[in-house]
C-alpha cells in the first residue's frame, strides 16, 4: 500500500476509548495507526479485526498492533488512552498514583521512540495528568496537550440540540477549566447559528443542561454499570488530532499549558486552543465575568490539589 506523506498516528491503550479513537482515524483516512498496548494480542487482534473491516468501509489507511513501544517511531501524533478507570473504594489519590505512574512510563516511551510527535492525553483525572506528561516528555508545550473540553462540550451541545429540537451541528459551546466537577459551562458562549441560547431557553432549563453536563461522565457509568464512556471521548481525542495533523486551525477547547494567560500560571487546563500542525499554536483568551473567572480559578484550585499529589508521589 502507498503509505508515504500519511501521517503515523500512534494509540496507547486498546481499550475501549483507546480502540475506538483508533477506528475513527480510520474511517476518517487520518492516517496510518499503530495500537499499543501491554495486554498481549490485545492490540493485535483489535488492528486486525479493524484491518479486516476495511475492504467494507474502504480505508485507506492501515491499522497494526503491539506491545513493542519501538513501533510508534516516527509517529506524528500520540492519542494516551492507557490507564485504569475510578474503581469503587479507590480515592482520587488511589487513581492519581496508578494512572500517574502508567502516564509516567509511557511518556518516558513515546520520549525515547517519537521525540518530535504531539502528544495528546485522555487518561483520567486528565488536568493533573496532562501536567505530568509535560514535565516527563520535556517536549515544548505547544505539543502536549489533553482531551476533556471537546468531550464536555459536545455533551453540552447534544442536550442544547436535544432540548431545542435543533440540529447539532448548529449549536457551538465552550466548556472551560478542570475536567470534573469544577468545570466551567459557559452559556454566554453557548448559540445556536449564532443565536445566545440565553434568547432561546428559560434560564432553569440552561441551568438544568449546565448540572446534566457536568454529570455527563457519570450519566454514562450508571447506565452502562461497568465501564465508562468511550465513543464521545474518543471523538473528542479524534476532533482535536484532525484539526491538528490538516492544519485545518480549528479553536477547540483543550487541556493546555498556561503561562500567565487567565490570570493562572504553570497550570494545565481547559481553555480555548487554535490547532494546527504545530499543536497548540495559541490560547484563546475570552472576555469572561468575574463570576466565571472566579469559577475558573476554583477549578485551578482542584488541579493544583492533583499537582501536589504528584509531587507527594515522587512523580514530579
Ligand atoms: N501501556 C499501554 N497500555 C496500557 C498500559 C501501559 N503502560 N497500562 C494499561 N494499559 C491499557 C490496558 O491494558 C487497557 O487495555 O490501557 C487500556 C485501558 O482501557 P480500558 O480499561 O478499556 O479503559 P478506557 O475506557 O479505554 O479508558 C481509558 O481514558 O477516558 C479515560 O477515564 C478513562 O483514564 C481512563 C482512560
Amino acid at each position: 500500500m502507498h503509505t508515504q506523506g500519511v501521517p503515523k498516528i500512534a494509540c496507547i491503550g486498546a481499550g475501549n476509548v483507546g480502540a475506538t479513537a483508533a477506528q475513527y482515524c480510520l474511517e476518517m483516512g487520518l492516517g496510518n495507526v499503530v495500537l499499543v498496548d501491554i495486554v498481549e494480542g490485545l492490540p493485535q487482534g483489535k488492528a486486525l479485526d479493524m484491518t479486516e473491516a476495511g475492504p467494507i468501509r474502504n480505508y485507506s489507511v492501515t491499522c497494526t498492533g503491539t506491545n513493542d513501544y519501538a513501533d510508534i517511531a516516527g509517529a506524528d501524533l500520540v492519542i494516551v488512552t492507557a490507564g485504569l478507570p475510578r474503581k469503587p473504594g479507590m480515592t482520587r489519590l488511589d487513581l492519581l498514583e496508578k494512572n500517574g505512574r502508567i502516564i509516567s512510563g509511557i511518556c518516558g516511551q513515546i520520549k525515547q521512540h517519537a521525540p518530535d510527535a504531539i502528544v495528546i492525553i485522555v487518561t483520567n483525572p486528565l488536568d493533573v495528568m496532562v501536567y505530568l506528561a509535560y514535565k516527563t516528555l520535556g517536549f515544548p508545550n505547544n505539543r502536549v496537550l489533553g482531551m476533556a473540553g471537546c468531550l464536555d462540550s459536545a455533551r453540552m451541545r447534544a442536550f442544547v440540540a436535544m432540548e431545542l429540537s435543533v440540529s447539532m451541528t448548529n449549536v457551538d459551546t465552550m466548556v472551560l477549566g478542570s475536567h470534573g466537577d469544577a468545570m466551567v459551562p459557559l452559556p454566554q458562549y453557548t448559540t445556536v447559528s449564532g443565536i445566545p441560547i440565553t434568547q432561546l431557553m428559560a434560564q432553569e432549563r440552561i441551568a438544568a443542561i449546565i448540572a446534566r453536563t457536568r454529570d455527563g461522565g457519570g450519566e454514562i457509568v450508571r447506565l452502562l454499570k461497568t465501564g465508562s464512556a468511550f465513543y464521545a471521548p474518543a471523538a473528542g481525542a479524534v476532533r482535536m488530532a484532525q484539526s491538528i495533523l490538516r492544519d485545518e486551525r480549528q479553536v477547540l477547547p483543550c487541556a493546555a499549558y498556561l503561562n500567565g494567560e487567565y490570570g493562572l500560571n504553570d497550570i494545565y487546563m481547559g481553555v480555548p486552543c487554535l490547532l494546527g500542525r504545530s499543536g497548540v499554536e495559541n490560547v484563546v483568551e475570552l472576555k469572561l465575568t468575574e463570576q466565571e473567572t472566579a469559577a475558573l480559578h476554583h477549578s485551578a484550585c482542584e488541579v493544583q490539589e492533583g499537582m501536589e499529589g504528584l509531587r507527594q508521589l515522587g512523580l514530579i
